[in-house]
């Protein structure tokens, strides 16, 4: 193609704003009749029964929906089942030598890995002995610390056969934040690694696990995966009494298999920690039932997975996406997962391309933090790279803006894949507001219209529905399977959070009761809506939720420093990134050393995702007259935007001295 083909291909593209899903998609979608929508609504919540019917249960439920004591809603009542069972068991007859995972490892020369679904259902076996033997029983929270190494889907789906609830936590996160979420859950079980490998290098991962284990309150047992083999003699650790070797437990229970325990499908199946307003993690409860139908139906209806897929999805399991979307979904279809363990840059930018086009992935799904670092890297990284293979491509975890987003349909998927852009959170379980890729025009930069049988609206701060075209903040009217139950053991904090704005809470009416996942949005004539982003006080870097009280807190607690306000400013390719204004204790500027000692503070209270960008010392912080400080005025600060309304300040010129500061 010539160049001055290619400006005009990149000239019509950037005018076109709807897009329609390719015939060759339409023709094979898992959905593609658009009278889905109407048929859900004229059969809610008995639309449901279509997702749960997408699983083995070993006794059938009796109630779709339990809706008489909300918010707290329970669906498929009376229904049993086990998730390890519906990953793995149902699977073997037909698909046992089909490959159930396949990991990709870093370094790239190491060997990867292809676990069928009859490896991986022997050790998942083997390891639920193993958990048992080492005292986990049914309804135990078990920890795992852990980075993309096969060991984390097996030690989950181990957890999933016994009933013992895991709660993952992400491996880049720090000994602090291991042993917050450790103690909140009262875990008393931990599985981890000696180590992994980030760009070649081998990263000593116990010594955080055992720093954090100092922190936990009660005694715990360990287990440790060894990652490493010898190249963790650098780091020298041996194991505590208490703590045991993976391969060993998993030799000494060597062909054992475990009988998959009946869960009630109300019964938890994990615990997810996720960032919220106050300093404090939310312990976000899913269920076996709902949870396993919503990722299964929405991985069939969305993701377009068929069996005989491989697909792909760089993300962490440590993050909500990996459970729903790389573990949970995918084996639950029977379909072939990837796992990567490394950085999509090494070890060189074209790594993700390398990998679609060696496994001939069918899907993607992705952040929009990562297409722009593509876009940003270089259509030249894909020049080598066969991806016809690619069917649909995804993205999740922030608003994506259409350029980027015209970038990935046209150089990944060849204007060849449809792209769904899936709005949802931890709290939703999976996917609530996205196209339906066979069957919806797509807009770039909007998310589209709410699943079918998906109640959400975009509202004023009163409720009332907005007119098309202006900002609301975005709710969801009616319950749904894989919504989130309460924050674990808090449930008033619970109502407080997701159902207190926007519902009459003294009522036992479900109409009286809206979620509100704390989202401003849009919507257009069509229905489609925009998520403009979060409304609270929460950032989202690199697609990576991260409360800023949990950062100032960290910050506040660096000797010097008096008070911090940390707010978002935008980012070309992290969407948002950390800025930080800081008061210190004398008042003074702060010099380098302090610099220093906030960043090591944040990153040994949270992990260096919330490291931040810039940190500003200032005298002053822009408050109200009550004392409140004026969050938004430091966003402008941070974007170099004109400064908002500053008269209800109680000192208006310090937006303009930290502004200074800033310069200089
Ligand atoms: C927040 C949830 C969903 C798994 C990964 C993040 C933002 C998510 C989109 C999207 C615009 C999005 C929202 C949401 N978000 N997807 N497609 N368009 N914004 O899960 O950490 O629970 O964060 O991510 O602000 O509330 P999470």
């Amino acid at each position: 193609m010539s160049n001055s083909d290619e400006t005009g291909l990149e000239a019509r593209l950037e005018e076109q704003d709807a897009f329609e899903p390719p015939e060759s998609f339409v023709e094979q979608a898992n959905v593609s009749d658009s009278s889905i929508y109407e048929a859900f609504d004229e059969n809610w919540p008995q639309c449901w029964e279509q997702a749960a019917d997408l699983l083995d249960w070993s006794e059938e439920y009796e109630e779709t929906l339990d809706d008489s004591n909300p918010p707290f809603y329970e669906w498929f009542t009376g229904g049993s089942l086990n998730a390890s069972h519906n990953c793995l068991d149902r699977h073997l007859e037909e698909r046992g030598d089909e490959a159930a995972i396949e990991w990709v490892g870093e370094p790239p020369e190491e060997d990867n890995l292809t676990y069928t679904y009859e490896d991986l259902h022997a050790e998942v076996n083997e390891f639920a002995a193993a958990l048992r033997d080492i005292g986990v029983e049914e309804d135990d929270v078990v920890t795992m610390y852990m980075p993309m190494i096969p060991e984390l889907p097996i030690a989950m789906l181990a957890c999933a056969r016994i009933g013992a609830p895991h709660s993952v936590v992400f491996a880049g996160f720090s000994a602090d934040a291991l042993a917050t979420r450790m103690n909140a859950a009262d875990s008393h079980f931990l599985v981890t690694c000696d180590g992994y490998y980030r760009r070649g290098d081998a990263l000593d991962h116990l010594e955080k696990a055992n720093e954090g284990l100092d922190g936990v309150e009660h005694e715990t047992e360990t287990v440790v995966v060894d990652r490493l083999g010898a190249n963790d003699d650098g780091f020298g650790h041996g194991l505590s009494d208490s703590q045991r070797d993976y391969d060993e437990l998993v030799a000494e229970h060597a062909g054992a298999t475990v009988d998959p325990v009946e869960r009630d499908a109300e019964d938890m199946l994990f615990l997810m920690y996720t960032s919220g307003t106050t300093g404090e993690p939310k312990g976000v409860k899913h269920t076996t039932g709902g949870y396993l139908s919503w990722v299964s139906w929405t991985s069939q209806a969305v993701l377009d997975v068929k069996p005989d897929d491989t697909y792909f999805c760089p993300a962490d399991i440590g993050w909500i996406t990996g459970h729903s979307y790389i573990v949970y979904g995918p084996l639950a279809l029977g379909t072939t997962t990837m796992m990567y363990e490394g950085t999509p840059d090494y070890p060189e930018r074209d790594r993700m391309w390398e990998i679609v086009e060696e496994y001939e992935a069918n899907q993607f799904y992705t952040a929009p933090t990562a297409i722009r670092a593509f876009m940003k890297w270089g259509a030249e990284h894909l020049e080598d790279h066969d991806l016809s293979s690619l069917r649909l491509l995804g993205t999740v975890g922030e608003p994506i803006n259409p350029k980027a987003w015209k970038w990935y349909y046209k150089h990944i998927g060849d204007e060849n894949c449809p792209i769904v852009d899936t709005w949802w959170q931890t709290e939703t379980g999976g996917m609530m507001v996205t196209g339906l890729p066979g069957v919806s025009t797509m807009k770039p930069g909007s998310a589209g219209r709410p699943l079918p049988g998906v109640d959400a609206n975009v509202v004023d701060p009163s409720g009332e529905q907005v007119e098309p075209g202006r900002a609301g903040y975005l709710t969801i009217d009616k319950p749904w399977p894989g919504m989130l139950r309460t924050l674990y053991r808090n449930d008033e904090r619970f109502i407080d959070e997701y159902w207190a704005e926007y519902s009459d809470t003294d009522s036992d009416d479900p109409e009286d009761w809206v979620y509100f996942p704390e989202d401003g949005a849009k919507i257009d004539d069509d229905g489609y809506i925009t998520v403009l982003g979060r409304v609270d006080d929460v950032l989202n870097v690199s697609g990576h939720r991260l409360g800023t009280m949990e950062i100032e807190s960290a910050i506040v607690g660096v000797e010097g420093v008096a008070e911090a306000a940390v707010v978002g400013g935008d980012h070309d390719i992290k969407g948002e990134a950390v800025y930080a204004y800081v008061i210190t204790e004398d008042g003074h500027d702060g010099d380098e050393d302090l610099r220093d000692q906030i960043v090591a503070g944040v990153e040994d209270a949270i992990g260096p995702i919330a490291r931040p960008e810039s940190i500003v010392f200032t005298p002053e912080l822009p408050k109200t007259r009550s004392g409140k400080i004026m969050r938004r005025l430091l966003e402008d600060v941070a974007n170099d935007d004109e400064l908002g309304d500053t008269s209800t300040l109680r000192n208006p010129d310090v937006v303009e001295d930290i502004r200074a500061n800033v310069q200089n």
